[in-house]
């Protein structure tokens, strides 16, 4: 299997997922990322916007191209015969990542997934709290490439000390 998949919401992409990518590149021929829809989560970015913000993220890697898909991860994997790949960040992630790999393999039988541990130095940062601390005007520029800040203020703006909402 050459081909790994990282799967996620990225709504939106972070320094964390990034970095993620950088190193499932330097293991695998053919790196996807798949934004995939979790049923859970209302996201900001359409996922032809997230699609194209990380396009411009990992234009630098020749073996790395981002997919959208609107369905079961196991089919997507099924076709490209490929592996999935996520990232850990805390103890936290284990138990929902631990569930969801046993809910993959147990609908077919050859979904591996592997898992990389995030980098301390990201092992704080979730899309969410990116979103929110951008919403009230902190600084985000640790935390996501300047083109997702450049995106998050045109999309949700620096609205709250701003309004005073
Ligand atoms: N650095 C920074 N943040 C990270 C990270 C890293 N290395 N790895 C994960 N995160 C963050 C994400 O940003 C996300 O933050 P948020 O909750 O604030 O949005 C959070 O950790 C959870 O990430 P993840 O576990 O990848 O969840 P997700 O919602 O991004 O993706 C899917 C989940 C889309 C992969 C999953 O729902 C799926 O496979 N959907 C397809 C349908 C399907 O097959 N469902 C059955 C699954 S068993």
């Amino acid at each position: 299997m050459n081909v790994a998949v990282y799967p996620g919401s990225f709504d939106p992409i972070t320094n964390g997922h990034l970095d993620i990518i950088d190193r499932i590149s330097k293991l695998y021929e053919n790196v996807i990322v798949l934004v995939s829809i979790n049923s859970s989560k209302t996201p900001i970015f359409t996922a032809d916007e997230r699609k194209k913000m990380i396009e411009l993220e990992v234009s630098k890697y020749n073996n790395v191209k981002v997919e959208t898909f609107n369905g079961l991860l196991v089919d997507y994997i099924r076709n490209k015969d490929a592996v999935i790949v996520k990232g850990l960040r805390a103890l936290s992630d284990f138990e929902i990542e631990f569930q969801m790999a046993l809910a993959n393999k147990k609908l077919y039988d050859n979904a591996e997934t592997l898992f990389l541990m995030t980098n301390m130095q990201y092992a704080h940062i979730s899309s969410s709290l990116v979103k929110e601390i951008n919403r009230y005007g902190g600084d985000i520029s640790s935390m996501v490439p300047k083109s997702i800040e450049e995106s998050l203020k045109n999309k949700i703006g620096r609205s709250g000390y701003a309004n005073g909402c």
